[in-house]
Formats: C-alpha cells, sequence, structure tokens
C-alpha cells in the first residue's frame, strides 16, 4: 500500500468564499475512496485541484509522491480522471475514441487498448458508435479511457449519476476491482451516502470546505450513537450462546431457540463483539450471523454528522 494523494492544509478561495478550507488528506493505492458531503461542499473543486485543472491558494497537494506544482507532468502522468462528463466524440465508435484519445498520450499500445476495454466490460460493444451507447455505457468508456495511461490514481467526480441501479452496481464492481485487484487508488465522490456505503472502503467527510472525518465505512456506521445498542445473534443454540454470553459478563435477551439479541454500551463497541465472538467461537457455539438489530445506514450517520449544516454555504 502506497501513498496515493497527499493533501496538506489545502485551501481554496472563489472571491471572498472559501471554498476549500485547510484539508488535509491522505489516499492509498489499492483503495476506493469516497468524497462525500451535501451540494455545495468543495468535492468538485477539490478533484479540480487534484487532477490539475485549477490551482489552490495555499498548502501542497501530490500525487504518489510528486509535487503538483513542482512536479506536474510527473503528477499528471499517475491521475486519470472525470470532471464531469467523458469527453467522447459520438460519431466514433468506442474503439476509435480510445484510439483517438491514446494518440495524445505518450506509450499507450493496442494491447492496453484491449486491456483497458476489457477491464470496463465493453468488449461486445467496441465497434459501436458512442451515439448508440447508453449513458452507462459511455460512463464505462470514460473510465477506460482514463485507464489508458496506467494510472495509479483514478478520480471520478460523481460517477454514478444518471445510472438506474443495475448501471450503478456494474460500474460499482468495476471500480472495486480496480482498486482491489490492480491496486488502483479510486477516488469518488457523492452527495448519496447509500452509495458510498457500498462502494467505498474508506468515506471523508466534507462539510462547508471542511473535512470533518476520515473513517472506514464500518466505523463510520458503528461509531455513531443510536448505534451502539442491539444486536441481533442467529445461532445454532441459543440456549447454549446466552449461557457463554452471560459467563462474559454480557446480558442477552433470548427471543427462540436460534435468536438473542444484546445491548453493548460503552465506547469500544468493536472491541467487545470481537471478545463476545471469541468467546462463542471457543465454546463451540455455531454462529451464523450477528448484526445490528436496527441497520444503521451511513445515511443517519451522515445526518447526524452534518446536522444543522444542510444549507448551503
Ligand atoms: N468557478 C467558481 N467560481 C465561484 N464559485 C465557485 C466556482 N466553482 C465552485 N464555486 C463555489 O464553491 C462552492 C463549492 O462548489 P463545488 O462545486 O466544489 O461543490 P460540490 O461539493 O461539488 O457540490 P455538488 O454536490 O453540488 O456537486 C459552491 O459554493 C460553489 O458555488
Ligand atoms: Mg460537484
Amino acid at each position: 500500500m502506497e501513498t496515493a494523494i497527499k493533501l496538506n492544509h489545502v485551501s481554496k478561495s472563489f472571491g471572498k468564499r472559501r471554498v476549500v478550507d485547510d484539508l488535509c488528506l491522505e489516499t492509498h493505492t489499492g483503495e476506493v475512496f469516497g468524497f462525500l458531503g451535501p451540494n455545495g461542499a468543495g468535492k468538485t473543486t477539490t478533484i479540480k485541484m487534484l487532477v490539475g485543472l485549477i490551482d489552490f491558494d495555499e498548502g501542497e497537494i501530490s500525487v504518489c509522491g510528486a509535487d503538483i506544482r513542482r512536479q506536474f507532468e510527473k503528477a499528471m502522468a499517475n491521475v486519470g480522471g472525470i470532471v464531469e462528463n467523458p469527453e467522447l466524440y459520438r460519431y466514433m465508435t468506442g474503439l476509435q475514441n480510445l484510439r483517438q484519445y491514446a494518440r495524445m498520450r505518450k506509450g499507450v499500445t493496442e494491447e492496453r487498448i484491449r486491456e483497458v476495454v476489457e477491464l470496463v466490460g465493453l468488449t461486445n460493444r467496441i465497434h459501436e458508435k458512442v451515439s448508440k451507447y447508453s449513458l452507462g455505457m459511455r460512463q464505462r468508456l470514460g473510465v477506460a479511457q482514463s485507464l489508458l495511461h496506467h494510472p495509479k490514481v483514478l478520480i471520478l467526480d460523481e460517477p454514478t449519476n444518471g445510472l438506474d441501479p443495475a448501471g450503478i452496481r456494474e460500474l460499482r464492481d468495476i471500480l472495486r476491482n480496480l482498486a482491489h485487484r490492480e491496486n488502483v487508488c479510486v477516488m469518488v465522490s457523492s452527495h448519496l451516502m447509500s452509495e458510498m456505503q457500498l462502494m467505498c472502503d474508506r468515506v471523508g467527510i466534507i462539510v462547508k470546505g471542511k473535512l470533518l472525518q476520515v473513517t472506514s465505512v464500518e466505523e463510520l456506521i458503528h461509531q455513531t450513537k443510536g448505534n451502539a445498542g442491539r444486536y441481533r445473534y442467529l445461532v445454532d443454540s441459543a440456549a447454549h450462546a446466552a449461557e457463554v454470553l452471560r459467563r462474559e459478563g454480557q446480558e442477552c435477551l433470548q427471543s427462540d431457540e436460534h435468536t438473542l439479541d444484546i445491548t453493548l454500551t460503552g465506547e469500544d463497541v468493536m472491541g467487545t463483539l470481537l471478545k463476545l465472538n471469541r468467546a462463542l467461537f471457543t465454546a463451540g457455539v455455531g454462529v451464523y450471523t450477528v448484526s445490528p438489530a436496527e441497520t444503521q445506514r451511513l445515511e443517519d450517520a451522515f445526518i447526524e454528522l452534518t446536522k444543522g449544516e444542510t444549507q448551503i454555504a
């Protein structure tokens, strides 16, 4: 795992309005990082700075160790991105578009073109004109295009905008594969919490230009209050499990022969769950699942974190 993007106290103003405010952030190769924030939070502005489309006022940005100001070309060689819509020629086929784009980049081979087409799952339709593509197919072609030069960082601003649920899922799989199999750092922005929850490994929440926190998706869901609550166990023997849990000092409520509810309080909910699961396992209890009894979604966590901040600044 290497550092992909590093923002160090970065600020940006438009006139008197400070749109990005003292942002510090580090992302890694091999992860899908989500940039989550309400409308006007500064996501697109930050992404534009990262892909070199606009300059910033204060701080430093580097990509794979290359300072974006002092080593611009080197930094940009490691970035692929789509801000707003991918630029495509509709009267050309998908393949012609990629070849056209490849001419502007050094060292993109036919082999690489085939590879990226395969990566985004467009092999069967690559000889059709882009004007006949659906929105989802154009998005895929856009992703393929941004990957041609082998960037270690792929940055996409609201990539699922306008896609239907199936399209979102397909894009999500493509992006997760890129990160987890090809070791790319994929950075996506969105204001849709539910989507981020499924797509990302870590999420940074930005509100009014400030980064409120960076956490793993699980942590974010678990740490919010209201969820430090009930968990439900599905086990082979609830009676046996109850005995083990009580021995660990954990109160529990058995609702049928396979179901047990517990309530966790205190700081370290995850730590407690780990301890209890180990005890159950050691005692030979068969655990099918353990899940938050009221599954709190990232959305609730997000709203809780940003409460009172829903007005566009
Ligand atoms: N070129 C510009 N000139 C002046 N103000 C700008 C410019 N670009 C963005 N802004 C302002 O900066 C703030 C952040 O905008 P930005 O587009 O980064 O938000 P965002 O998080 O991408 O929001 P959304 O979810 O709506 O896309 C907004 O208040 C916006 O009006
Ligand atoms: Mg935006």
